[in-house]
This record gives C-alpha cells, structure tokens and sequence, in this order.
C-alpha cells in the first residue's frame, strides 16, 4: 500500500511540473500550432531559362509546377512537354532519353523511367545557397 502511494505520489509530482513546464515552454516555430507563419520571400519563381551548370544538366524549370498533378495514372506535364502536344502547345519537347527504355527501346510514349518528371526537374530559383559550398559551373 505504502509503495503504491509512493509510486502515485511520485507520477503527480511528474504531471504537476509537466504541467508547469508546458507553460513556460516557448514553441520552436515561436507560433501557436493553428497560428499561420509566413516563409521568407525569397524563393520566388524566375522566369527566363537559366543556363545549365554541366552539359547532362536536367534542364530547371522556368514556370510553376503548383498545378500540376503527377501521379501514379496522370501526368499534366505531358499535356504540353509530350511530343503528342508540345507543338501545339508550343512548349519544348521531351528529348529521345525520355522516351527510351532501360534496355534501350525507342518507345512512343514516355518512359516509366521518366515518368516522374519532379525527380529530375526542378522549379527555378535564384536563392541563396541552404549550405555555404564552393561549386562552381563547368564549362
Ligand atoms: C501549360 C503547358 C505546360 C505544362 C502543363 C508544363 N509545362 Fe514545362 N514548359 C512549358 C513551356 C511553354 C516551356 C518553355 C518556357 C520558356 O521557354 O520560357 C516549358 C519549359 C519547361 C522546361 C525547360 C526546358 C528547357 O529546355 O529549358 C522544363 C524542364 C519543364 N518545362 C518541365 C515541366 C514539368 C516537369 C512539368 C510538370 C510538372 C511541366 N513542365 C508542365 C509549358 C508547360
Ligand atoms: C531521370 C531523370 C529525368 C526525368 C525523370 C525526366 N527528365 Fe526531362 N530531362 C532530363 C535530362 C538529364 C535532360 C537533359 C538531357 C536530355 O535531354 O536527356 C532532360 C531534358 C528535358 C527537357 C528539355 C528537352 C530539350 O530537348 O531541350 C524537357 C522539356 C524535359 N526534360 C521535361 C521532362 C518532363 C515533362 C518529364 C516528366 C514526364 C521529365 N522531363 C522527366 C532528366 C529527366
């Protein structure tokens, strides 16, 4: 009986300061969780294609990508980037890597090896750098 009201007193003790730290306790995000937190603005999307820093380079993504669904079934970049549309849509095609399989077939529609276009092309921007490095372009 005496051990029970030890180990009662003792998870109390533990409730009670949980409880008064949980009050002085600031947040990381120094917001309250349904508190919306504005991210700093600088990584705006450029327009204007940027140069490629090496020759295999996938080539940056001069326009928003926010709307555009790439799933498991649907594919929205191909409704302007496939060789299907791009003329009409007047938007570069998709070059012959992407449409060649891992053994080297020419296929007609893309391939599942570049299905995923966001795995390789990335929106644009000129931000600063996350990690100070040293890369340099080649040429
Ligand atoms: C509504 C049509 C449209 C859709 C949808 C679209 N794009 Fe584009 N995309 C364009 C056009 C037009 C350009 C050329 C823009 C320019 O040259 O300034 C372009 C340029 C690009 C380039 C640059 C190519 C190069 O040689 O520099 C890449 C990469 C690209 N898009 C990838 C994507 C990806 C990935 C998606 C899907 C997430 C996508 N696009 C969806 C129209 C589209
Ligand atoms: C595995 C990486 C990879 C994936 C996935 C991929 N690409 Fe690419 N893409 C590249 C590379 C590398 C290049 C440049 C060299 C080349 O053309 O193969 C390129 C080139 C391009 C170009 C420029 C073509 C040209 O001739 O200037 C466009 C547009 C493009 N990709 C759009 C897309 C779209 C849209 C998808 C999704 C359907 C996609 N890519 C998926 C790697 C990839």
């Amino acid at each position: 009986m005496k051990k029970i009201f030890f180990t009662s007193a003792i998870a109390a003790s533990v409730l009670f300061s949980s409880i008064a730290v949980a009050q002085s306790v600031e947040t990381l995000r120094g917001a309250g969780v349904a508190e919306p937190v504005a991210v700093e603005d600088v990584f705006q999307q450029d327009e204007g294609r940027f140069t490629r820093n090496y020759r295999q380079q996938p080539p940056l993504i001069p326009h928003s990508v926010d709307q555009y669904q790439v799933d498991l079934k649907a594919n929205r970049c191909l409704s302007c980037h496939d060789w299907t549309n791009a003329g009409e849509r007047n938007a570069p095609t998709l070059s012959m890597t992407h449409y060649q399989d891992r053994e080297g077939n020419q296929l007609d529609t893309v391939a599942g090896t570049r299905w995923f276009c966001n795995q390789c092309h990335v929106p644009q921007a000129d931000a600063p750098a996350l990690v100070e490095n040293t890369f340099e372009p080649s040429n």
